[in-house]
């Protein structure tokens, strides 16, 4: 893979030290879809490109998209823009998203013929498009804050691919994992070593953190949680490239509804756990100990009211966290569209008020 040009030195690295624990003088903070319909900009940019899909594969088109919502609020991180289903895509499957459906595929993998003849994409090739992109947005920051790469848990990968699509009961994916174990752990395994190779693509192009959202774990029981899902990130994780020039790329694991399971999450080898806002994020903090750091958790419908409230239910967030390094602040899932962005700038421009109380020595 190309070496990119020599990175400038990052300005702002609150979200690295804050995903490392260390000391710092305020809570960094971004948001989970931060790009995207809720911002006009980017609607209009998405409507000259024709759909989503062309916006993702198009490079220049995806770094001027991630930097949409820096020009707007002082956020503390730049999230590449793409998406989790590039993989399957990449894996042959045909990706497209029918209007107001959601994403589909053209050719889910329902058999064991299907599985065994699944490629693992090399990401210098099928998904050079985002390699790219990584390194387009990198050049265009400037050192300004860091990058997060990111890619789908193989479990969360594999429902999209089985079911053709989303789904509200996870029919067949659950019949595949009851019924035939095996053939969902082949699967698995062949989006384990895929999504591995990617996200260290994304690090060699220049991603400074990166996450793995594991969106559909929370569907699964305890066992099968650990034997399906958790199980793969350890292993992804371990083969993640640990540092690059010199400095660590802290990973993020976040299992929407793993509540229960944050204990085992922090045991993975994530230097961070995502929580989202089903959790009291102090309980959180007192469960997982200095293991990790945690990314969250004010529930989006917390946007919808109007910025006095949204306010309170920052400070509220900054207080269960409590004093000390180790939180990045963040929505408890993706910002939903409907949402009025001075309602999102409440919520950033109040994460950098009244967060350095919780910082001083
Ligand atoms: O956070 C960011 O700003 C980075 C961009 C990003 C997108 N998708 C852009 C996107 C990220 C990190 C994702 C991850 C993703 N994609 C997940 C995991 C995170 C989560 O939300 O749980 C999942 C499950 C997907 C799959 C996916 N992509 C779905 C279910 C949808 C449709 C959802 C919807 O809101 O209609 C998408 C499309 C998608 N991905 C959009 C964006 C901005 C909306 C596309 C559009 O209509 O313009």
């Amino acid at each position: 893979m190309a070496e990119s040009a020599v990175p400038a030195p990052l300005d702002n690295d609150r979200l690295l030290r804050a995903l490392l624990r260390e000391p710092l003088d305020r809570t960094p903070v971004w948001m989970m879809r931060q790009a995207g319909r809720y911002l006009p900009e980017y609607r209009k940019l998405r409507q000259q490109a024709g759909s989503f899909l062309a916006l993702c594969q198009n490079p220049e088109l995806a770094c001027a998209v991630t930097l949409q919502p820096l020009e707007r609020f002082p956020l503390d991180a730049a999230i590449l823009f793409s998406d989790i289903l590039t993989i399957p895509h990449a894996m042959g499957r045909g990706l497209y998203f029918a209007a107001g459906e959601g994403p589909r595929f053209e050719r889910p993998v329902r058999t064991e013929s299907d599985i065994r003849a699944l490629p693992v994409p090399d990401p210098g090739d099928s998904l050079r498009y985002v390699t790219d992109a990584v390194s387009l947005i990198r050049r265009e920051l400037c050192g300004r804050v860091p990058l997060i790469g990111f890619a789908g848990s193989p479990w969360t990968l594999a429902t999209y691919m089985v079911e053709g699509g989303s789904s509200k009961n996870f029919a067949l994916a659950k019949a595949m994992l009851y019924g035939r174990p095996d053939l969902m752990h082949q699967l698995l395994e062949k989006l384990a070593q895929s999504v591995t190779s990617y996200l260290n693509a994304q690090v060699e192009a220049g991603a400074q953190a990166l996450m793995i959202f594991d969106t559909w774990g929370g569907v699964l029981t305890p066992a099968a949680y650990r034997e399906f899902s958790l199980r793969y990130a350890e292993q992804i994780i371990a083969g993640l490239l640990k540092s690059r020039g010199g400095r660590r790329v802290p990973v993020v694991f976040f299992t929407k509804n793993g509540g229960p399971w944050l204990e085992a999450m922090s045991e993975t080898g994530a230097d961070a756990l995502g929580v989202d806002w089903t959790q009291d994020i102090g309980d959180a903090r007192r469960r997982v100990g200095a293991r990790v750091a945690l990314q969250g958790n004010l529930d989006p419908g917390v946007l919808y009211a109007p910025p006095d409230v949204i306010r309170e239910h920052v400070a509220s967030v900054l207080e269960e966290y409590g004093h000390g390094s180790g939180h990045v602040f963040n929505l408890g899932h993706g910002i939903h569209p409907e949402v009025d962005p001075e309602h999102a700038r409440a919520m950033i421009e109040a994460v950098h008020t009244l967060s350095p109380g919780y910082h001083t020595t």
